[in-house]
């Protein structure tokens, strides 16, 4: 294997701290921990996590090495890899790659160096990898049980290469589980989102009108949170059952060509390319802020606005100014990288503790049914989603009602009413 990518590994007292931290935050993860420590499902196999490389995802590639395997880590978007981090897995013995800012070349590089490792089990997120391994890595292809992927972004991808009978590998998709939308994408994206924004500019949010492109569990979790901050919310949409749905929140709804004037913050949550292009920076106040919490940076057509710019400047870390010919400013947050993990350390541990447990025991999931799972996409299993929402709810010290011997048969009967 390739020596590890550490680029400041005087740090790693820092990261260890911080992932202790998370890990005392994580305790649906600790019970996994001890139970994988415990029963080394993953012994003699190699599993590779290629994740925002922060805290949360240094404890998820500690708990497959606790269970057993061997593990290569690398991450996922350049600005979303803490050093710190990258620094305590590999004082922990990890193979690691990653460093914060890295070109695209030198994250592919990573990539492959972390692919060099011949992954039995994969933990990708956005598909990044899965992609490469499926292209230019695809000697490795025979030893590669099963992946499990993270966000929408990625499983969109691996179900369009499943329907063309592409796929070369089982994925099961973690962003399809209960357990996954419904706390990570909404609740995490929701607020994590805003600590990003609010940190970074360091400017208020209530009274602001904030145009949220795109009302799926990401956007609906953000304008959630932004009214509870007291900003005025509008929503762009392209469907008209979200569309309709946001109007019943009290939302308002409108095209982002009349959005575009008013908005004074600009956030992006489709998964989708170019939905605020030159038309709309031509029509932006002075001072606009744009944000994006979708996966890929393609969100903004980011070309266009660098050609409609006479002027870019650092205006304060990590908000990019860019002058218009007419002299108004619109300043982009985190280069247009998710803002919620470019900008801040991403979804709390709480969230990421239900997101990561079910990678942890899909993972698992991989192992043990390998040779059965065929090359195409899979739903986690309601088995894995209840496990982790009881284990959540155990953790928070609540217990809930069980059916009654006579509801449970009424609830599947047709005569007995
Ligand atoms: N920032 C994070 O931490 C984080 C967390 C989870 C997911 N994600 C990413 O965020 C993105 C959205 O995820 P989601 O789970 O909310 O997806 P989703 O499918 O639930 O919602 C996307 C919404 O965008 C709408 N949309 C698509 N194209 C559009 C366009 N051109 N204009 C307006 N609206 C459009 C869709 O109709 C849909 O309602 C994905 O890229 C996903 O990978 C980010």
């Amino acid at each position: 294997m390739q020596e590890n990518i550490v680029s400041a590994p005087e740090l790693a007292e820092q990261g260890k701290q911080k992932i202790e931290w998370v890990k005392r935050n994580m305790p649906i993860l600790q019970q996994i921990d001890d139970d994988f420590r415990e029963q080394q499902y993953f012994r003699g196999l190699r599993v590779l996590v290629c994740i925002h490389l922060e805290a949360k995802t240094a404890y998820l590639a500690q708990v497959f090495a606790s269970g057993g395997a061997e593990v290569a880590v690398t991450g996922s978007n350049p600005h979303s890899t803490k050093d710190d981090i990258v620094a305590a897995l590999a004082a922990d013995g990890l193979h690691v790659y990653a460093r914060y800012g890295a070109t695209q070349k030198e994250m592919r590089q990573y990539m492959n160096w972390a692919l060099d490792l011949r992954p039995n089990i994969v933990i990708d997120d956005g598909g990044d990898l899965a992609e490469l391994l499926q292209t230019e890595r695809q000697e490795l292809i025979p030893e590669v049980w099963g992946a499990c992927e993270e966000t929408t972004t990625g499983v969109l991808r691996a179900k369009a290469r499943a329907k063309a009978g592409a796929l070369d590998f089982p994925v099961v998709l973690i962003n399809d589980a209960r357990c996954k939308y419904l706390f990570d994408n909404y609740h995490g994206t929701g607020q994590s989102v805003w600590d990003g924004v609010m940190r970074t500019t360091n400017l208020v949010i209530s009274g602001k009108t904030i145009v949220i492109i795109g009302y799926g569990w990401c956007g609906k979790g953000c304008a959630e949170r932004a009214k509870g901050l007291g900003a005025n919310v509008i929503i762009c949409e392209i469907d008209p059952i979200k569309a309709a749905d946001a109007l019943m929140h009290g939302l308002r709804v409108m095209p982002m060509s009349e959005a575009s004037l008013i908005g004074d913050i600009f956030l992006t949550a489709t998964g989708c390319k170019r939905v605020i292009r030159k038309e709309h920076y031509e029509r932006m106040k002075d001072g606009a802020i744009l944000c994006n919490a979708g996966h890929f940076k393609i969100e903004f057509d980011l070309q266009e606005l660098a050609d409609l710019s006479v002027e870019q400047k650092e205006m304060r870390k990590n908000i990019t100014g860019f002058r218009l010919a007419d002299g108004r400013w619109l300043n982009l947050l985190g280069e247009g990288d998710l803002v919620n993990i470019a900008c801040a350390d991403g979804h709390p541990a709480e969230i990421m503790d239900t997101s990561f447990a079910l990678q942890a025991l899909s993972g698992r999931y991989v192992v043990q049914n390998h040779g059965q799972l065929n090359k195409d996409v899979h739903r986690v299993p309601d088995e894995i989603d209840e496990e982790i929402a009881r284990l959540k709810l155990k953790g928070s010290g609540v217990s809930i009602d069980e059916l009654l011997p006579e509801q449970e048969k009424y609830l599947v009967s047709w005569k007995d009413v």
